[in-house]
């Protein structure tokens, strides 16, 4: 290869190579952020339109589950690695990563346990499917306060 090709051919690597990059986190983020809507969406309207006695058990939901699951660990483990090799993150990163974490396992058990035809779960008083819900929701937040941290950490 010439010293011009060699030369085109770096700059395009420091030029394609992270647009490539961008686009591929963009689709991970899309991806993770789709089957948290997905979730959180279908655990608030099974919660609100079941009464507290019925299960919400149903092939489909088991399969949603199943799918579900496997997209989220996939891709939030590569955002992971991705967030916490690209920037100096403060201890809270990691920390309300691990919160966020361990309620998304606790959620996925539960589910489990909902797909399964459970309607109770833990505390009899709250239904499984508005435990889902709520536990949804908060991992939501965590997620939200998670991006803050990350942005603040990027700030000057
Ligand atoms: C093994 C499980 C999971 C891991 C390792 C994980 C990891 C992550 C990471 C590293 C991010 C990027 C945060 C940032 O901006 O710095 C993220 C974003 C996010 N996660 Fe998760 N997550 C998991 C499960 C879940 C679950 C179960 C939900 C929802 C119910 C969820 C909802 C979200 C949302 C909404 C975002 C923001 C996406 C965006 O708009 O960019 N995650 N997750």
């Amino acid at each position: 290869m010439g010293a011009r090709q060699e030369g085109r051919w770096r700059r395009a690597r420091t030029t394609i190579a992270p647009a490539v990059e961008e686009v591929l986190l963009g689709a991970l983020r899309l991806a993770h952020a789709l089957a948290a809507v997905l979730w959180v969406g279908s655990a608030l309207v099974v919660a609100l339109s079941s009464d507290r006695h019925s299960s919400a058990s149903s092939p489909v939901l088991r399969e949603t589950i199943g799918a579900g699951v496997a997209v989220f660990v996939l891709t939030g483990t590569i955002l992971a690695v991705q967030r916490l090799a690209s920037a100096p993150v403060p201890p809270s990163y990691p920390v309300v990563l691990a919160a966020k974490v361990g309620l998304a396992v606790w959620m996925f058990w539960l589910a489990r346990k909902a797909g399964l035809g459970a309607t109770e779960a833990l505390s009899p008083r709250v239904s499984i499917n508005w435990q889902l819900a709520m536990i949804g929701i908060l991992i939501y937040a965590l997620a939200i306060a998670l991006r803050a941290i990350y942005e603040g950490a990027l700030r000057p």
